[in-house]
């Protein structure tokens, strides 16, 4: 009875239509440009075109849609035709959503059954057309994730997807999938109604056929088609209550700076008490007002920053291939070293671990072990995979074990001289093709080269702390590294799922340098007589997660001091050394791992509270206040300095595109990315309006002063982005 056939659309375009029995189209998506498929406005007008052609088709009963590449069904719309149109007027972007909406909404209407079959992400408006379908079916493997990702993008599904999700897993599930943007696996698609069928990726096509049939017997779906039409069945009073856990929750999750879940909460719950063609003319509208507001084109920008990153090899022009890391040792078993042997276990790399304490072997190679096999679903390790991983983790007392490795990186104290004699023990006896590694935070790489004889294959590789949690790794360039070391450290980072950054040696490369200002800042601050929760509380305004006094305390105060000369002494004119952090470390107020920093965690060990004995330990230092500063000043005082730093990174070419230091500082710091990196966060402001802030703080010094760089953006109008 199968008379495969195909249609007669042309070979490349995507999607094809193909007949795999007499009565049941293929609908299949493959971009043959592309490594997943995207929904582009030439997609969906071909989609339009195969759906022309079923309309004709009626022997045709039933049609299932899948993707051809294995793991991957659709991504989403196509975000860089999204970017030109940011400027186009709201009716617009409202017609764009209502010819998204109508398109889909055909597979809602057609005289047949539709099945998505789903194998891999189903994101965005890949999500949207599943839910037009009469049915999802998926398969049960863990890249199998669906999801409305476009709250992180400032915006909400605009294709229908908000009113027919409601319609189909209930408001509660719907608001949840859409307002917190997070992606759920098949068991949890089908256990809330998303999905009928969760199966094995080689029976999905056969259980999509399997369902057109059993459909087209029992004639459901067109019940259930005119149910999902109508308001979402709920009372004022559950509504009620709904809207207000969820605001709650909502406005705690995001401080008031993320404006697309409240709209999309807002939306839905008015959109429930009607039709679904009222509810979708809603959704286009609202979509319109998001689109193209501030944070919507700064959370458009972080996305283009990761998707640059992502296809950034570290070497630009240079045509060398990374060298397969398989192997890692690392020196030095204490936080970040068991950070970073959990990371690579997690990607099946050996690992190598050695350390010069007795005792500290034991206890990392458990944590390590715990770290690794650390299942967020058991809230706890998984047993069989910390047997797998303990097949692979090698402890070992002995240093010169950790020849052999494809990377030695070395993460004990940070002391130079400890740093340098390691080397010196190790350098010569690595194989040619090794790399040797640092993650210092302070220590410039080409010091540390000095005396080895293959420095070309030195760099720093810098993880940030907790390592399993923490984006960013910078790939520090020393003076006499070789592209490919920098090639093969981008790549082993990205292996890791890291996202690197190359930086230029210097003292404290990209990020330490940056935040170094905004910690010092806050102490200016407080000497000037501003009262420190008032400092916190305005960097807390601006969008950083923690305020800057926070920051310290959880870097420790003895860090942050040694930290804190070594910038000092590289930019005495504009590192300003106050006496204040010494003072705190020689009370023995260290921060949080001592109960008291800046702030007291006798209560709370996380969580900071103001502290009156803090004000006696200032004392001596703080001068009277002048003038009482608003907090809008005080958010300034502490985010221009990083800024006019940041442009100095540019002028010293640390990073080579100020791209990098956006992401640098978003995933680095926490900058807020609703402001889209300080660069970009400039570029909105306006170079003059910059200046004229700057011209308020001069007086404070060199690191108020507009640097050449920031003068001539002024003068010429051009922008970072
Ligand atoms: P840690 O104090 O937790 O661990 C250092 C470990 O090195 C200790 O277990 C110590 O016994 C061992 N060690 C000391 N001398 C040794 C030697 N000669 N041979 C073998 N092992 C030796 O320090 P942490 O925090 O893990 O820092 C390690 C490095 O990572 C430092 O360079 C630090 O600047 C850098 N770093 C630290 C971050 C943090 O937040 N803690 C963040 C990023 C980098």
């Amino acid at each position: 009875m199968s008379t495969a056939s195909t249609s007669s659309t042309p070979p490349s375009a995507t999607p094809q239509l193909s007949f795999p029995e007499a009565d049941v189209a293929l609908l299949t998506f493959d971009d043959p440009k592309k490594g997943a498929n995207v929904l582009s406005s030439g997609v969906l007008d071909q989609l339009g075109c195969c759906l022309d052609e079923l309309e004709k088709r009626p022997d045709v009963k039933g049609l299932v849609i899948r993707s051809g590449k294995p793991g991957s069904f659709i991504a989403g719309a196509d975000l860089r035709e999204f970017a030109v149109s940011l400027d186009a007027p709201k009716s617009e972007i409202a017609r764009m959503c209502q010819r998204g909406r109508r398109l889909f909404e055909r597979l809602s209407t057609l005289p047949l059954v539709t099945v998505a079959a789903i194998d891999g992400v189903c994101l965005g408006g890949g999500a949207e057309l599943a839910i037009w379908c009469d049915h999802r079916v998926m398969t049960d493997e863990p890249k199998t994730q669906f999801g409305f990702p476009e709250i992180k993008l400032g915006l909400y599904p605009g294709w229908g997807g908000t009113a027919r999700a409601s319609r189909i897993v209930g408001l509660s599930n719907a608001i949840e999938l859409v307002a917190g943007g997070e992606t759920i696996g098949a068991k949890a698609a089908q256990s809330m109604g998303l999905a009928t069928d969760v199966i094995e990726p080689a029976q999905l096509q056969a259980a999509a056929i399997r369902l057109i049939r059993s459909e087209q017997q029992s004639g459901k779906y067109r019940e259930e088609r005119g149910r999902l039409r109508q308001p979402v069945a709920m009372t004022e009073t559950e509504l009620a209550f709904l809207g207000a856990t969820a605001s709650a929750y909502i406005q705690q999750q995001t401080k008031g700076h993320y404006p697309a879940p409240v709209a999309a909460l807002e939306l839905m719950l008015e959109a429930a008490s009607l039709d679904i063609d009222a509810a979708c003319e809603r959704e286009a509208e609202g979509m319109a007002e998001l689109f193209g507001s501030p944070v919507n084109r700064a959370l458009i920008n972080v996305f283009f920053l990761s998707d640059r990153n992502k296809k950034d090899t570290g070497v630009v022009g240079a045509d060398v291939a990374p060298r397969p890391i398989k192997s890692v040792a690392i020196i030095g078993a204490g936080i970040m070293g068991r950070g970073i042997a959990a990371t690579n276990l997690r990607r099946d790399n050996k690992v190598t671990i050695t350390d010069a304490a007795p005792g500290a072997l034991k206890a990392a190679v458990e944590l390590i072990l715990g770290e690794a096999s650390y299942d967020k679903h058991l809230k706890g390790p998984d047993s069989r995979r910390a047997v797998h991983f303990a097949s692979l983790l090698h402890s070992t007392a002995t240093e010169a074990d950790t020849i052999g490795s494809d990377l030695v990186l070395e993460a004990v104290v940070e002391d130079p001289g400890v740093k340098k004699t390691i080397f010196a023990r190790l350098e010569h006896r690595l194989p040619a093709d090794a790399i040797l590694a640092s993650n210092t935070s302070t220590i410039p790489i080409t010091q540390m080269a000095q005396g080895m004889s293959h420095p070309e294959r030195f760099c720093g590789i810098h993880f940030f702390n907790p390592v399993r949690t923490m984006p960013l790794v910078e790939v520090i360039r020393g003076a006499a590294t070789s592209d490919q070391t920098v090639a093969t450290a981008v790549a082993h980072a990205k292996s890791l799922g890291k996202s690197p950054i190359v930086v230029k040696d210097g003292p404290g490369f990209l990020v330490n340098r940056l935040l170094l200002f905004y910690l010092a800042e806050a102490v200016e601050l407080l000497v000037e007589g501003v009262d420190p929760r008032d400092i916190d509380r305005a960097g807390k305004q601006f969008g950083m997660p923690l305020g800057p006094l926070a920051v310290y305390d959880l870097v420790g105060l003895d860090t942050a001091f040694h930290a804190g000369r070594v910038m000092y002494e590289a930019f005495p004119d504009r590192v300003p050394l106050s006496p204040i952090v010494g003072a705190l470390n020689r009370a023995g107020r260290l921060g949080q791992k001592t109960g008291a920093g800046f702030f007291s965690y006798a209560k709370n060990k996380e969580r900071g509270e103001f502290d009156p004995k803090l004000l006696q330990i200032l004392s001596p230092y703080i001068r009277e206040q002048k003038q009482k500063l608003s907090a809008g000043d005080i958010g300034m005082r502490l985010v221009l300095p990083m800024l006019t730093e940041a442009t100095r990174l540019l002028e010293e070419q640390i990073v080579r595109d100020p791209r990098d230091i956006d992401l640098g500082i978003i995933y680095g710091i926490g900058f807020p990315a609703f402001r889209g990196g300080i660069l970009f966060w400039a570029d909105t402001m306006g170079f003059e309006n910059i200046l004229k802030l700057l011209e308020k703080f001069r007086p404070l010094g060199k690191r108020m002063e507009p640097t050449p760089l920031l003068v001539e953006m002024a003068k010429s109008g051009r922008r970072f982005y």
